[in-house]
């Protein structure tokens, strides 16, 4: 495993990720949100900071530690998450979409706390903006990574969002595998590229992230 003794093969690159779960708010007391626990992009971050990057993490809220000597910004909606990465995408070398964004929330935010009635209530939902899509189409040079979570055509899917957000790569998780995916300590990732497919074997989060950036330096 790469620690402090790794090559500072990132040194000068500035790099970016996102991490962890957007939050929604419904009304003062409810929200919409999901399992992401943030421990895949923070492994991430820590291993980009090691390898001597300068580190912007946008996480969303999260209860792991925050790793040391990366600049944080916290967020807690889609929208927030939009703002702080369009704001400092343009001077990035490498962004890294890790964050499970919500594809929607509520269109009204209710100021009081809703009431439950007689019958049926239900909540009005519209789509969030897709932060990776966007940015990628505005993309210079910067290698753009992305993530993908599904429960089943991992790699159809997968290599469909490649194309779709015009990225450098994706990597895919299978829900189903276990071992792999939320709140895991361990993960198994297939890294796509237009040319490649590499499935890693079940690994620490810490050594997934450590051959996600070996790829990305490589390429
Ligand atoms: N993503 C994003 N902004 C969104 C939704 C997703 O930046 N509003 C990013 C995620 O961080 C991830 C990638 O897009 O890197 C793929 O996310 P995923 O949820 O797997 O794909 P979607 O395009 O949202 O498609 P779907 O959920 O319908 O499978
Ligand atoms: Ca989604």
């Amino acid at each position: 495993l790469k620690t402090i003794g790794c090559e500072k093969d990132l040194l000068g690159k500035k790099v970016l990720i996102t991490a962890g779960p957007t939050l929604e708010k419904i009304d003062p007391v409810r929200f919409i949100s999901n399992h992401s626990t943030g421990k895949m992009g923070y492994a991430i971050a820590e291993n980009a900071m090691l390898r001597g990057a300068e580190v912007t993490l946008v996480t969303g809220r999260t209860s792991i530690k925050k790793p040391d000597f990366v600049k944080i910004i916290d967020v807690l909606s889609a929208q927030d998450m939009f703002e702080a990465v369009d704001e400092n995408f343009d001077q990035q070398d490498i962004v890294i979409m890790s964050a499970a964004v919500a594809d929607y929330r509520p269109k009204t935010v209710a100021t009081e706390k809703i009431k439950k009635k007689d019958g049926e209530e239900s909540i009005q939902l519209e789509r969030t903006t897709d932060i990776l899509g966007t940015m990628s189409k505005r993309k210079k040079n910067q290698f753009v990574c992305g993530f993908s979570m599904e429960t089943e055509n991992m790699l159809e899917n997968s290599k469909a969002k490649l194309e779709k957000k015009n990225l450098d790569m994706i990597c895919a998780n299978n829900l189903k595998v276990k071992g792999a995916g939320f709140g895991t300590d361990t993960n198994v990732v297939t890294l796509i590229t237009k040319d490649n497919v590499v499935e890693l074997p079940l690994e620490s989060k810490a050594e997934v992230a450590a051959q996600i950036l070996d790829t990305i330096v490589k390429k």
